[in-house]
């Protein structure tokens, strides 16, 4: 009984006395990484070493975490890499997409950098750093926004040119793809035999299993087919790429422009009170045609200006005076009979 409660006083004091300070992690509470299909992600570890009389070096492990947690409350888990001294072991699945830009010149900068970013990368990273019998981990989430679709012109197959696809990208709130980011969308499993425009004035499908009528430039391998460069007057589908239900935030001139393409103008200051007076209820600054940026608030709640229903508006000095900046980037209150 004895020796059993001495023991457990060892292991806690180990615990809260030595691993805390031999390996240190810069953690804050990690922002998600956000970032679109196709780019850069960069995820953070940090962390100091306890000079330690052994001077062996951090072992250091990246792991990606990701969907429901199962019935033992685990969520499923993917080895990303690892790294001691000089070597660094890279996991199959993610050759050639990840590197540890800092690592080895600075061995306490672990931070991960992972390219060609696709949906399914979208999830929690966890770095784990082990010096001897220390450890210490951290984790950061991390988003991929965005995605792929094919568009057809509605009477026919093959009906677009290079200018009308662009256009009924961003009729359809998205922009023509890159090929980057189609080719992301290939790796995540997409499959469409539909020759379409990509921003680069090529033409290409993603072919997951070939089979006769879509083998394209290549016959037997999966692949994204490629018909080059095309004469922007030829005729084909298109895909789009769609990143985001809400609209980039906007200068003051951008804002303008965004409420006129909505057929529509930059709401005055009255409008939007009487908007407020209506009852809309909206905790984000936007541009008004004065110049002015201010958001109705008829539900008073934290980080929303205060305990009083009213209408807030954001100054550039602290005293309270000065429109901001005609570049600073807001949302914007359009008018068109109705405010939205
Ligand atoms: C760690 O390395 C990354 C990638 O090189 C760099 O962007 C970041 O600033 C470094 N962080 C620190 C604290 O040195
Ligand atoms: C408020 O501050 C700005 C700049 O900080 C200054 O130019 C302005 O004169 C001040 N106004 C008042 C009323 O103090």
């Amino acid at each position: 009984q004895e020796s059993w409660f001495l023991l457990v006083y060892l292991s806690s004091c180990c615990i809260s006395i030595h691993c805390d300070t031999v390996v240190n992690m810069r953690k804050v509470t990690h922002q998600r990484v956000q970032e679109p299909l196709s780019g850069t992600a960069l995820l953070p570890c940090v962390f100091t070493l306890r000079p330690s009389p052994s001077h062996e070096p951090p072992r250091i492990k990246w792991t990606k975490l990701w969907g429901q947690r199962g019935p033992d409350g685990l969520q499923k888990q993917q080895s990303i890499l690892v790294a001691k001294d000089n070597i660094i072991k890279v996991k199959k699945a993610f050759q050639g997409r990840v590197t540890l830009l800092g690592y080895p010149e600075d061995r306490y900068n672990a931070s991960l950098v992972l390219t060609g970013l696709r949906s399914s990368d979208s999830g929690m990273y966890r770095c784990e750093v082990v010096v001897g019998i220390n450890d210490e981990q951290d984790t950061v989430p991390l988003q991929v926004t965005g995605v792929v679709f094919h568009y057809r012109a509605p009477h026919d197959r093959y009906a677009l040119s290079f200018s009308d696809a662009k256009r009924v990208c961003l009729e359809n709130s998205a922009n023509i793809a890159t090929p980057a980011q189609l080719q992301a969308t290939f790796n995540d499993g997409y499959d469409n035999c539909d020759a379409g425009w990509l921003s680069d004035q090529t033409v290409r499908y993603p072919i997951q299993s070939p089979r006769p009528g879509c083998y394209g430039d290549r016959e037997d391998s999966p692949g994204v087919r490629n018909y080059g460069s095309r004469d922007p007057d030829e005729m084909f589908d298109v895909y789009c790429f769609a990143n985001s239900l809400v609209p980039e935030k906007l200068s003051l001139a951008s804002a303008s422009t965004h409420c006129h393409t909505l057929g529509a103008q930059l709401a005055t200051v009255g409008q939007l009170y009487l908007a407020w007076q209506g009852g809309l209820d909206r905790c984000d600054p936007g541009w008004l045609a004065d110049g002015s940026v201010r958001y109705p608030i008829n539900l008073p709640r934290r980080h929303c200006g205060g305990d009083e229903p009213g209408v807030r508006t954001v100054y550039h000095n602290p005293n309270r005076t000065g429109f901001p900046d005609t570049s600073d980037l807001f949302d914007a209150y359009c008018y068109h009979g109705w405010l939205n």
